[in-house]
């Protein structure tokens, strides 16, 4: 794919502002290409971040046909950048955008087109630790008209946002409170893909559940509102006697994490034994108060891991290694982190570096 380069500012702030938050900052250019059903994707352009025109009757506002995804990209010691299982990452947008009824894009062309991004506004990445610069694509319909069908033309665009390190200071535990009122999404819905509706219609119960003092809401299966699902937008893993790692089977409402499946990969190879099965929320809680569940955590690229301290349902509050967060946690996210970042070596060819340092080439991915 041939991309066209706009002019755009370099101007970077220097330094960055302190508290960049997660995504309230964005950098000078973006990617964007359309899509009609005569020309396929086409027009791809490197140019200034800017605002988006659109028609009030364009179908994402009406349909909500729209997708979107995250990845980061991490400042390595030597000064070049790693993106991290971003083929993997793309095709999880092209499986949602098929599942909205949208045209995927050409993989290869859209990591290309992070590559290129990611080079021109590498110096926007963050230098404290833990911080990152972040990956936003997005997918959305075009077509100007109300009637519920797939739009005939979209737009693809991929933005970038410095983001600060997800926990401030330390690795605090959140607190997380048991919806059965309110569900996430249904297995045969759009809990697989990453579609706005299924974050729209967490907010409400976000809302209360932080308005009763907790900070997630952990989502139950929409049929039995019994089996763990997800934890806000992450998945969970519950450790069993500080060796044995638990987390839901992806089971159709359930999105299929990038984060998860590298811890997956990751843990048997540090000792640790895993399980992916139905967890039903009982359970959960006769075992983390007898002390059976060590340590839970959820799983994403905003925090890679977030260890739970605490766990609300129907009126019971339970602690979770008394509130703390626990060595298993810690110890995945170092060695995640660890990888993320090229500050040890990556035997599993989840790495592809952003050579910025000096030459501007990419090195071939070895592995997916
Ligand atoms: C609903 C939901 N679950 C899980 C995740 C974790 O996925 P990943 O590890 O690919 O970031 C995310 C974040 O993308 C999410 O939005």
């Amino acid at each position: 794919m041939d991309i066209r380069l706009e002019p755009a500012s370099d101007a970077v702030p220097q330094p960055l502002p302190k508290e960049l938050g997660f995504g309230r900052v964005f950098t000078n250019r973006m990617f964007t290409q359309r899509y009609c059903v005569e020309r396929g994707w086409h027009d791809a352009t490197i140019g200034p971040y800017q605002a988006l025109t659109l028609d009030p009757a364009a179908e994402v506002f009406h349909c909500g046909q729209m997708v979107f995804d995250g990845t980061k990209a991490y400042r390595r010691p030597d000064g070049n950048l790693n993106l991290f299982r971003v083929e993997k990452n793309a095709e999880r947008f092209n499986r949602s955008a098929v599942r909205l009824g949208m045209p995927p894009v050409d993989v290869q062309a859209h990591v290309h087109a992070i590559i290129e991004l990611v080079r021109l506004e590498h110096r926007w990445t963050p230098e404290q630790k833990g911080a990152a610069l972040y990956i936003r694509p997005v997918m959305i319909a075009l077509d100007r008209s109300l009637e519920v069908r797939a739009s005939r033309e979209y737009l693809h665009y991929i933005i970038l946002s410095p983001v600060g390190p997800y926990f401030g200071a330390g690795f605090d535990p959140v607190s997380v409170f048991v919806s059965d009122q309110f569900v996430r999404a249904v297995r045969g819905g759009t809990g697989e893909a990453k579609t706005p509706g299924n974050y729209a219609g967490s907010l409400y119960g976000t809302e209360q559940a932080r308005a009763a003092g907790y900070q997630q809401v952990l989502w139950l299966d929409a049929v039995e509102r019994r089996y763990v699902d997800e934890v806000g937008a992450m998945n969970i893993a519950f450790v069993y006697e500080g060796r044995h790692i638990r987390t839901p089977a992806l089971t159709g409402s359930i999105l299929h994490g990038v984060t998860r499946d590298s811890i997956l990969r990751l843990a048997p190879d540090l000792g640790y034994t895993i399980a992916e099965e139905r967890i039903a929320i009982e359970d959960v809680l006769r075992d983390a108060l007898d002390g059976r569940i060590t340590e839970a955590f959820g799983m994403g690229t905003g925090a890679v891991i977030a260890p739970v301290g605490k766990l609300g349902y129907q009126g019971r509050e339970v602690a979770i290694n008394q509130g703390h967060a626990g060595p298993v946690a810690r110890r995945l996210f170092d060695e995640l982190t660890g990888l993320q970042y090229g500050q040890r070596p990556d035997p599993y060819g989840w790495t592809r570096v952003v050579r910025v340092a000096q030459a501007i080439v990419t090195e071939p991915l070895a592995a997916k």
